[in-house]
């Protein structure tokens, strides 16, 4: 029953080489209706409900990609980031609240020193299901952490209590995943 699951897990995969435009069967509103439903449903600590994401297209994909670029100043580190700004049509901003993180350390204070990994941990999980559900929507998408970078170019337009965690980097296809090799790390069965 899990073969189909399994198989979406096995074909996400990293592609850089993106076009700025969305697969002619796929609009931007079906891109939220994912990340919604994957927001709304990937598990929380506590139930807590951490996670936020933002979609960025369009003139304010560009602009915070741009500031990212500009911010870094070696040559060749601003090569990835400029490649987002350029060939990429979205980028799913992955957010976790620390007031939420804060409110549970108050009232679980056993478990204070969890909570940052806890909501870390959750947030995660929502990217790989992100990743994995765009690319089952015809995406290429590649995660990226210019962390910092992109909660200043974002400033004013989302809580300052947000803390930026990744970004998901997508667009349609330009080239395949490259090779991969795989630690096949056995699972075994102790009983
Ligand atoms: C938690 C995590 C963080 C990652 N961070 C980055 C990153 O900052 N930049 C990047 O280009 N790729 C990043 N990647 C992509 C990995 O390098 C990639 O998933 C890995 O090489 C396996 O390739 P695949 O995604 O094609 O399966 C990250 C992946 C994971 C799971």
């Amino acid at each position: 029953m899990s073969a189909p699951f399994l198989k979406s897990i096995a074909t996400r995969r990293t592609i850089y080489a993106l076009k700025p435009e969305l697969p002619s069967a796929l609009s931007i509103a079906d891109v939220q209706k994912t990340i919604q439903a994957i927001i709304k449903d990937t598990p929380t600590a506590f139930n807590s409900g951490v996670n936020h994401a933002v979609i960025l297209t369009g003139a304010t994909h560009k602009s915070v990609w741009g500031s990212v670029t500009d911010a870094i100043e070696a040559e060749a580190g601003k090569k990835r980031p400029a490649s987002v700004r350029d060939e990429a049509y979205g980028s799913v901003i992955f957010f976790t609240d620390d007031k939420i993180t804060e409110g549970l350390q108050e009232g679980f204070p056993a478990f204070a020193a969890a909570f940052p990994d806890f909501a870390a941990h959750a947030n995660g999980a929502a990217q790989m299901f992100a990743w994995t559900a765009l690319e089952e929507d015809g995406l290429g998408a590649h995660l990226q952490h210019y962390n910092g970078y992109v909660k200043a170019a974002l400033a004013g337009k989302v809580p300052e209590h947000w803390t930026v965690q990744a970004q998901l980097c997508f667009g349609t296809p330009a080239a395949p995943a490259g090779e991969k090799t795989f630690a096949e790390n056995p699972v075994n069965i102790l009983n």
